[in-house]
């Protein structure tokens, strides 16, 4: 095995002291073209690289920031890991990312354990069952600074950044409505997260505008995923009088109630209505191109790792919570109402009978 290589070595076979070759390695002060180019030489031929860690552990503070999310498998996540990744590494920083599977216990210990790397920062997606805010908030206040992203943890009132979630659901219920649906329900995420507290607000707030009462069952609650989104559009959609809509508050459940209603032979959107929220990549490509929300994840991810890195920087400036914009993405799985529909072509047929006349 080979034994690793020393600055003392490099020093030895470059002929110069070891602060030059820490200078040289560290750029911390001008080295003469000719000595530097003989520890490039020796660090080159005895295979010498530094140890990032060992210098970011003596220094008590390394380079890297940590990540903590629920599921990089969720297709959600990815962009906003990649926002992260490119503003951090422009800055030569690098990530590591933790998936806590949305397990609390898990979470915590990686909480605990990316503290004996000393990151430079932290960022962090809670779980949905999360109980980290007492313990971010000891690791805000002694070490590093600390964004929380799409999420903010009951209790946490440091720096987060979040998507319009209250006025994305709005639109959507409210392009619902406008197309004549009364009978229209919402499968919404765990009640404890914000994004989901927000977004049932803006579906209430909507339905409260048109005066459409809001039966209890029409409230569903699931986990942002699939396969608790599709036992909730099979209750919906045994209830009588049948929906003819129903807003899911991410696209993966979307995609559960397409399931369902083609399982129970219901065309969507003539039979069934269907709007969802995150506009996914697929979303634009589903059987019926799915009307939905637009959040940008991958703005979430970049805008967290630039306030993140200003705060690594030092900035002093007051706690921020910043919220990204969202966008009704309309396309094909909404339509009017039959009602609607038939209340139009009467119009319209009356319209052309003045016409003609
Ligand atoms: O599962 C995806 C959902 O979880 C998204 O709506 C996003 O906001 C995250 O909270």
């Amino acid at each position: 095995m080979s034994v690793p290589t020393t600055m003392r070595q490099i020093a030895e076979r470059a002929d110069v002291s070891i602060g030059t070759v820490s200078h040289v390695i560290n750029g911390t002060a001008n080295v003469r073209d000719k000595l530097r180019l003989r520890v490039l030489e020796a660090i080159r031929s005895l295979g010498y690289h530094p140890s990032q860690l060992g210098r970011g552990l003596r220094r008590k503070k390394t380079t890297m920031l940590g990540m903590i999310i629920p599921d990089i498998t969720n297709p959600f996540f990815p962009a906003v890991v990649r926002g992260v990744e490119d503003v951090a590494y422009k800055r030569s920083y690098r990530v590591v990312l933790c998936n806590t599977d949305n397990d609390p216990k898990k979470e915590i210990s990686y909480l605990n354990d990316l503290q004996a790397y000393s990151p430079a920062g932290l960022l962090v997606i809670p779980a949905a069952e999360s109980h980290i805010t007492t313990l971010l908030r000891s690791v805000a206040t002694s070490g590093p600074p600390v964004v929380c992203i799409d999420r903010r943890p009951t209790g946490w009132n440091g720096d987060v950044v979040v998507v319009a979630n209250e006025e994305g659901s709005y639109a959507a219920t409210q392009h619902l409505l406008r197309m004549g649906h009364k009978h229209l329900a919402v499968i919404t995420g765990p009640v404890h997260l914000t994004n989901a507290v927000e977004r049932l607000k803006g579906f209430r707030r909507a339905l409260a505008e048109e005066r459409v009462p809001i039966e209890p069952e029409y409230i569903q609650e699931a986990r942002f995923d699939r396969r608790s989104g599709y036992p909730a559009a099979m209750r919906l959609l045994r209830l009588v009088p049948r929906l003819t809509a129903i807003f899911a508050c991410t696209d993966l459940m979307a995609l559960s109630v397409c399931l369902a209603a083609r399982e129970l032979s219901l065309a969507c959107p003539d039979d069934l209505s269907i709007v969802g929220f995150d506009d996914l990549d697929f979303a634009e490509f589903t059987d019926t191109a799915l009307t939905t929300v637009h959040q940008p994840g991958y703005q979430l991810g970049a805008t967290a790792a630039r306030l993140l890195l200003e705060r690594i920087d030092g900035s002093k400036q007051r706690t921020k919570r910043v919220v990204l914009s969202t966008e009704l993405m309309v396309r094909q799985s909404a339509s009017p109402s039959r009602e609607k529909a038939a209340a139009t072509r009467r119009k319209q047929s009356h319209g052309q009978t003045v016409g003609v006349s």
